[in-house]
């Protein structure tokens, strides 16, 4: 049973459906796409999917191990299962949570005032007074550090009510709205005059890019932010789930949604994109939906409604996903540190609302967080790369390790057997003993590498 005062998932349906809100987020609808365009298209689809599905599906169902057999905070349940350093690995990620939330609530701010925006139909016109409308939105500091405050609050009041009422319930009404308004603009987009060509970007991989480090590292950094992998958020929805629980069909659930939603955003972005004149996904950057999208809406009767509901359901995604990056610095503080939970939550949201403003200045606002001098990235984007492209898989390497050599991962099929017993149980043991930690360490020391040369 759960230490007294914790949460507890209310039902299966309730726990996936939880954990699969943490995982579906702006990572698919936005993240996805962006780095699609920036990969150079199918070739970046198919290495995502060899990422999502031999080195994080393992991680994932590693990480829901670790925190039901903890049951603990991220450091706490590491530590509860072998004392001794390892839980800086949950250190690791307590830090990368904060880290993301920073910036990922500034992008969940842009969707909010993106309802309001194609509802009063403000973005409209031609893709480059679009265009311009974006730049001109970014660039508003007061604006968009206002709506980025809206997004921490919203978070922290939901957290502090508590795990189960505040994240279960949001996510119940969420998923399925949200599946059925991603089919009917994928419909929309697929039969516009044109759209084979954005297809055939999305579809046809060069393969000449395959081996492309770069783009390697942006797939596996890609797929462990979708999944919500490699800072322990995981392990923290782990450490709520009932023992009966079946954690391998769980985590196939987490796999199959959030993979499906991402690649039908790219169905949606790509053929309508690729119908606008000039259009060129490799240099869209964060601004890419934003860009596109409204153009959508307006091949669509109804379009306002439509997009206002579209980006009322991004907004609801990004914010069980706010949740979850917010819980587990949280969880730690309640866990390892004898905090209150309210205590946790205001400390850690007033912490993140000051290091999201650089993220908030970096578009267009200020010159020098728009450019950071010596690096010529933005703030946000350097942010991204950080976090997503090295701590996340650095986490999941630490994690790997620690499941498959020091718990040792006969021992993790003790707990991963409950409920149901574990299919592909000796496939699981090679992935995460061998494949998981040697693709990372090598795609990181490659990546490095090439960063320094
Ligand atoms: N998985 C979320 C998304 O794709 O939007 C982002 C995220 C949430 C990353 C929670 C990491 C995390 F712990």
């Amino acid at each position: 049973m759960a230490a007294p005062g914790r949460g507890m998932w209310g039902s299966r349906v309730g726990f996936i459906l939880a954990a699969a809100g943490s995982a579906v987020g702006l990572g698919n609808i936005w993240g996805f796409p962006t780095q699609v365009g920036r990969g150079g298209g199918a070739a970046f689809v198919l290495v995502y999917l060899v990422c999502v599905f031999l080195v994080c599906a393992p991680i994932l169902i590693a990480e829901l191990a670790v925190g039901r057999r903890g049951r603990k905070d991220p450091a706490g349940s590491l530590e509860a299962i072998r004392p001794g350093n390892w839980k800086l690995v949950g250190v690791l990620g307590i830090c990368a949570g904060v880290g993301i939330l920073s910036f990922y609530s500034v992008i969940a701010g842009w969707t909010i005032a993106y309802i309001y925006f194609t509802l009063t139909g403000a973005v409209a016109g031609s893709p480059e007074a679009i265009g311009q409308f974006f730049g001109g939105f970014v660039a508003n500091a007061p604006l968009t550090i206002g709506l980025t405050f809206v997004v921490l609050a919203t978070t922290a009041g939901i957290i502090i009510g508590g795990v189960r009422d505040g994240i279960e319930r949001m996510t119940k009404a969420l998923m399925p709205a949200l599946l059925l308004l991603l089919v009917v603009l994928m419909a929309r987009s697929l039969t516009l005059p044109g759209a084979e060509a954005g297809l055939a970007y999305y579809l046809k991989p060069d393969f000449s890019k395959i081996f492309d480090m770069s783009i390697i590292n942006a797939a596996l950094g890609q797929a462990f932010f979708s999944l919500s992998l490699g800072m322990g958020a995981m392990i923290t929805y782990g450490s709520y789930l009932d023992p009966k629980e079946n954690i391998a069909r769980a985590a196939a659930w987490v796999v199959v949604l959030d993979t499906s939603v991402a690649l039908m955003a790219g169905f949606i972005i790509f053929p309508a994109g690729f119908t606008i004149p000039g259009f060129d996904p490799s240099t869209s950057g964060p601004g890419l939906i934003f860009a596109v999208l409204p153009r959508l809406f307006a091949t669509m009767p109804g379009g306002e409604l439509f997009g206002a509901a579209f980006f009322i359901m991004l907004t609801m995604a990004a914010i069980t996903s706010t949740i979850s990056l917010l819980e587990v610095p949280t969880s730690y503080l309640i866990d390892s540190r004898g905090w209150t939970r309210q205590q946790a939550v205001l400390t850690l949201a007033g912490v993140t609302f000051l290091l999201s403003i650089p993220s908030a200045l970096g578009n267009g606002a200020s010159a020098f967080f728009s450019s950071l001098p010596g690096v010529g990235m933005a703030f946000l984007d350097l942010m991204a790369t950080v976090w997503n492209n090295f701590a996340l898989p650095i986490g999941g390497l630490g994690l790997s390790v620690f499941v498959g050599w020091v718990w040792r991962a006969d021992e993790a099929l003790k707990e991963l057997e409950i409920g149901g017993g574990m299919p592909g149980a000796a496939l699981w043991s090679v992935l995460i003993r061998f494949v998981c930690p040697a693709a990372i360490a090598i795609i990181i020391f490659f990546t490095v590498r090439d960063l320094l040369g």
